[in-house]
């Protein structure tokens, strides 16, 4: 058995938690690869809701062992917290690694996080201010801090002394902020490393040796396609690479390590933060969504902009992914609609896009061009078998298959893992 991709294929929070339980009971290692705790998974098992951040989903399984990549930026308090909150509900965290190689989020990242927002003003990204884009940036001008430094006392004081030289600078004469002292991060950071050192491993060898022993290794990927750094809407992303192809940078794999990418979308389309989304629905439908969809960031708590589902990224993504498959969440929404929408080309100047624009300004102006189906009035969360869900809804989810030409393999009709509907593949 190879290594398995899990990614999200619209703007987040399409619910890969969920198929994380679905696949969970054959699956070896469960591996971030990139992003941090902006992420937010929710995911239901045994009845238990639990919110994990940054924490693999894996953790949740006792015969999987939940895997920090290399690719993936952590906070130390962050990352022992959600430990600490995990082992006090009965959750065993002993069998988590962290790569050495992951880069650390630092005090000063989240400062500067939050004060590069405010001097952006209405240009902002809405981020969510923990700190994700200046860890990164410190990673690519090589000054960041790594997991492994932790563990040397020595390393760790004059790497940060390098660090905090330019960000007191910055904090201190471009935002006006007060210097950030050494001394203080210094001891609690390396208390963190005492705490964090049976966790700290060489991920990337772990790795290796489960897939050459035929290990089942599921790929977890945080965010989704739309706001990858190269290919999402930017500027308007995050600073990292969610999708598929990430995982081999971010985890330390190869491409032939993995043979099954399965692509998370909702049934409409969310997102969170500022950027171009032109599928957007008018106000009064949004409010359907947020309501019946309950559409609140696991994060930060914020309201999501609603959409109608957009076959046009949907396509996109379906090939930036090579997904084998899609599973298609929260359809039950749907049912509280007359007619639905599918986003099936965007329009700008008289020019009709079939195909993701190669260009920020025809993204941020272009029009949606609608096809409109008929929806299905009947409560669907009961739906167990394809044959149970209205004719509506299965027309619904074959189109949406025919504009991605990708096959649908479950759909989600609730939050729990009964609420799901095998679809004829998968
Ligand atoms: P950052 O990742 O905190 O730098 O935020 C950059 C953009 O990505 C913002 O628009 C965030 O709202 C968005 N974002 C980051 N993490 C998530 C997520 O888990 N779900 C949805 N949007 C996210």
């Amino acid at each position: 058995m190879g290594g398995t991709a899990l990614v999200g294929i619209q703007w987040g929070d399409e619910g890969k938690g969920k198929v994380t339980d679905l696949l969970a009971e054959h699956t070896d290692y469960v591996v971030r690869y990139q992003g941090g705790n902006n992420a937010g998974h929710t995911i239901v098992v045994e009845g238990e809701r639990y919110a994990l951040h940054l924490v693999p989903t894996g953790v949740l399984y006792p015969h999987c062992t939940p895997v920090i990549g290399p690719g993936v930026v952590v906070s130390p308090p962050v990352l022992i917290e959600e430990m600490d909150a995990l082992q006090a509900r009965g959750v065993d965290t002993g069998k988590l690694l962290l790569s050495g190689n992951a880069h650390l989020i630092m005090p000063y990242h989240l400062e500067l996080d939050r004060v590069i927002e405010r001097r952006l003003g209405k240009n902002r990204l809405g981020t969510t201010k923990r700190g994700i884009g200046p860890a990164y940036a410190d990673k690519a001008a090589r000054i960041g801090i790594r997991a492994q430094d932790l563990l040397d006392s020595k390393i760790f004081g004059r790497k940060l002394e390098v660090a905090l030289k330019e960000k007191n600078l910055l904090l201190t004469r471009i935002y006006g902020r007060l210097p950030i002292e050494s001394s203080a991060i210094e001891d609690e950071y390396l208390a963190f490393g005492i705490r964090l050192s049976a966790h700290i491993s060489d991920t990337t060898h772990v790795l290796h040796s489960a897939l050459d022993r035929g290990d089942h290794v599921l790929f977890e990927g945080a965010q989704a396609t739309m706001l990858d750094l190269d290919h999402g809407t930017y500027p308007y992303v995050t600073s990292s690479n969610p999708i598929a192809g990430g995982a081999c940078a971010g985890a330390g794999v190869g491409p032939r390590d993995i043979d099954r990418v399965i692509g998370v979308c909702k049934a409409y389309c969310t997102r969170v933060g500022s950027g171009p989304f032109p599928s957007e629905t008018d106000p009064a439908d949004a409010e359907i969504l947020v309501d019946v969809g309950a559409e609140y960031g696991t994060t930060t708590g914020r309201k999501r902009r609603c959409g109608w589902f957009d076959a046009v990224a949907g396509r996109y993504a379906a090939r930036l992914n090579t997904l084998t498959e899609l599973v298609m969440t929260k359809l039950d929404v749907l049912s509280a609609f007359e007619t639905i929408k599918v986003c099936v080309a965007y329009q700008y100047k008289g020019h009709r896009y079939e195909d993701f624009p190669p260009n920020q300004t025809i993204f941020n102006k272009c029009r949606p061009v609608y096809e409109e189906l008929p929806g299905w009035s009947e409560e669907i969360g009961g739906a167990r078998k394809a044959e149970d869900l209205p004719k509506g809804a299965r027309s619904y989810v074959e189109r949406v298959e025919e504009l991605l030409a990708t096959p649908v393999s479950w759909v989600s009709v609730g939050p729990s893992r009964d609420h799901t509907v095998k679809m004829g593949y998968g």
